[in-house]
């Protein structure tokens, strides 16, 4: 557990050409390898998770500054556990929505958590690019929580090993997902992940909730749910972004959930093994019925959340190995 930095397995490149990269702000851009990298730096932690003494001290020393400008329950949780488990100090900066903007006040921000002189900085916003925008004006990395309706990269990663846990591989597994695909940072960044890793990847979503030109990322879009279930090997359901909505995008819930809610009836549509998935918060009986989310065996609900502080103890590691030092790294 705390030998060398990394396991090398041939499947990517030596020391930091294995992930040459300063900042987490996208799953778009990275190289299969370096999403395939990260993946199984993460399997330690995953052990390490389940033991009862969980701590490494690979982080000994470093601030991490969580800086939410939006709220989360378990991605934040996820990143403090993460930060606190590689034995990093851990502060939490929460900041109401409301109270942020674009622009001079969010630079201000940057250049304020710059000079406490953070060793990763962590960070979720409602505006997307607004990641980006911190990670061009401080000197340490910076790890994309979420940034509007465009990315939330380690949830893709944590999606990701997930489904190899449960799969054994992602080439060739059928992945659908369903729901609101246009305000859906999660929907992006695992659409990215999965095409990288070879899935072959389904979205579905009434007309009204599915971006333009959504087949040149690689997906094939669905709007009639049972179709886009068929035989699928893993169901991802994302809920509807009610706060992203500007205007009436459904007529009501009850009717998405005639259409669009993962019922057990639907369920038996996709293959008999079929995983299902929803980075939560949950709606429970609108986009997933209680019997699904709960299914025994079959729901990896509760799993993506313990994959989630696996994968974001890796990135924090990783990110930074160069400034600790590591051979290779420097
Ligand atoms: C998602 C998010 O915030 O993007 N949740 C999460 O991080 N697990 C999805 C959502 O809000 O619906």
């Amino acid at each position: 557990m705390t030998g060398s930095a990394s396991p090398h397995t041939g499947r990517y490149p030596a020391g930091a050409a294995a992930f040459p990269h300063r900042d987490l702000l996208a799953i778009a851009g990275l190289a299969s390898h370096e999403i395939a990298f990260l993946l199984d730096e993460a399997e330690q932690w995953v052990e390490l998770n389940r033991q009862s003494a969980k701590h490494a001290e690979r982080l000994a020393g470093l601030t991490i500054i969580n800086a939410f400008f939006e709220n989360s329950t378990r991605t934040l949780l996820s990143f403090e556990i993460a930060g606190k488990r590689l034995g990093a100090d851990v502060v939490n900066m929460h900041a109401a929505q409301s109270s942020v903007k674009k622009g001079e006040t969010l630079i201000d921000t940057a250049l304020t958590l710059n000079a406490m002189r953070a060793d990763a900085i962590v960070i979720r916003h409602a505006s997307s690019g607004a990641v980006q925008l911190i990670a061009g004006k401080v000197d340490c990395p910076v790890l994309n929580a979420g940034d509007g309706q465009h990315e939330h990269p380690t949830q893709g990663l944590l999606d990701a090993l997930t489904i190899r846990h449960a799969k054994g591989a992602l080439n060739g597994v059928k992945v659908t997902i369903c729901g609101d695909i246009l305000h859906s940072r999660v929907a992006r960044s695992n659409i990215h992940c999965l095409a990288a890793l070879g899935a072959v990847v389904r979205v579905c979503a009434p007309p009204a909730l599915m971006p333009d030109g959504i087949e040149e990322m690689g997906v094939t879009a669905f709007y009639d749910f049972d179709a886009a279930l068929a035989g699928a090997d893993v169901v991802m359901m994302l809920r509807l972004q009610q706060e992203r909505m500007q205007g009436n995008f459904i007529p009501s819930a009850r009717e998405y959930r005639h259409f669009y809610g993962l019922t057990l009836e639907r369920l038996a549509k996709a293959a008999p093994d079929a995983l299902v998935m929803h980075p939560g918060p949950m709606n429970r009986g609108v986009e997933i019925d209680s019997q699904v989310a709960d299914l025994a065996g079959r729901s990896a609900i509760t799993r993506q959340v313990e994959m989630g502080v696996a994968i974001r103890m890796a990135c924090l590691d990783v990110l930074t190995r160069r400034a600790r030092g590591i051979a290779g790294w420097t």
